[in-house]
């Protein structure tokens, strides 16, 4: 039957121009559906007489098989070609090389800082912390440099702005460790108040402070180790000694010596800038200089509540930066502060 033939070829189209189940069904709907081409011939046989209906339904029953047979084709190619295509989407690439985990190191001057609180721990210094963003008092005035003091331009800093843009209650960014010593003196004057005698200070204090200052050696955030011993007969013969003792094993080298040149600070006297000298190397019979340092001043004492008559102490400022210069031949202080990798892996 030459309409039979064409309904099949139609739906063979029909089936073959879709790629989703959805659309096959759609399809299949338009042939063997309630109102299909085929389902609407079948239908129509009940008008036809016996010997009719039996030569026509048997012609159109093959064509119903055939429409069968090529959907059944049709909707295995489907499925074939999305398992493939899902296949090619989650392909793994098994030769491209893995993803390995950055391992992170610490930053020198970190492990520096850890290096000399572990040297002074080993002498009974505890660490001691306090505030980068540091009140004028503790940074100054605690410190015995009042306002209007010559000493406070050497130290110029970052000051706080309040919301609305004014100079807020003077605040500012550290410029020195020092406001430390300060703090902690009168915490531990406050713990031991009333009482006949106090227990020895012994910290050191190592932290981040701020000047407005930028070359090769300087920094405009950089780093100091304050150190503070106050107890009973502590003299500047105790200060010479723990520093030599100190950067003997920091350098691990007997090869140095220690220089101690006279120097002013508000908070200490007499005060001394400590030098060293390499015996040996690049460096070799040339004074560095790499810390403050003095006998706390009396006033400094008495702000903290400590009786200058019966106690004394030494304190004294070290660049850890410096520090890590020389220990690790660093030419330029910045780099240590620009994040750049290719540097900073050396020191992994
Ligand atoms: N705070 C001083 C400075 O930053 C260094 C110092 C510390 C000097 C302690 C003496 C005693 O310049």
């Amino acid at each position: 039957m030459q309409n039979l033939d064409s309904i099949v070829h139609a739906a063979k189209a029909a089936f073959a121009a879709t790629f989703d189940p959805d659309a096959l069904e759609q399809a299949k709907a338009r042939y063997l559906g309630k109102s299909g081409r085929i389902t609407v011939l079948l239908k129509e046989l009940g008008k036809l007489t016996a010997e009719e209906k039996r030569k026509t339904g048997a012609a159109i029953n093959q064509a119903k098989a055939a429409v069968e047979t090529a959907l059944a084709e049709r909707r295995e190619a489907i499925k074939q070609a999305e398992l493939s295509a899902r296949l090619a989407d989650e392909a793994l690439d098994v030769t491209l090389p893995g993803r390995s985990e950055a391992q992170g190191s610490l930053h020198p001057v970190t492990r520096t800082l850890e290096r000399i609180e572990r040297l002074f721990a080993s002498i009974g210094f505890a660490v001691a912390d306090g505030p980068e963003i540091e009140t004028d008092f503790y940074n100054f005035t605690a410190l015995n440099t009042p306002e209007d003091h010559p000493a406070r331009s050497m130290h110029d800093t970052f000051y706080l702005l309040d919301k609305h843009g004014k100079l807020a209650e003077k605040v500012l960014l550290r410029t020195h460790t020092s406001p430390i010593q300060a703090r902690y003196m009168q915490a531990h004057m406050a713990k031991y108040a009333g009482q006949e005698t106090m227990p020895e200070i012994r910290i050191i204090a190592p932290g981040r402070v701020y000047r407005v200052d930028s070359d090769a050696t300087h920094s405009p955030m950089f780093h100091q180790v304050e150190g503070l011993w106050v107890g009973e007969n502590v003299s500047f013969a105790d200060l010479k000694g723990v520093i030599a003792d100190f950067l003997r094993r920091f350098f691990e080298t007997d090869d140095l010596e220690v220089r101690f040149r006279p120097s002013f600070f508000p908070f200490t006297e007499p005060s001394a800038e400590i030098d060293v000298a390499f015996m040996r190397g690049t460096q070799k019979g040339r004074w560095l200089e790499i810390a403050g340092c003095g006998m706390v001043h009396p006033n400094v004492l008495k702000h903290a509540g400590i009786d200058p008559e019966k106690y004394t102490g030494f304190a004294f400022g070290f660049g850890p930066d410096r520090l890590a210069m020389l220990r690790y031949g660093v030419n330029d202080l910045r780099l240590f502060f620009e994040g750049d990798l290719r540097f900073l892996r050396q020191f992994a």
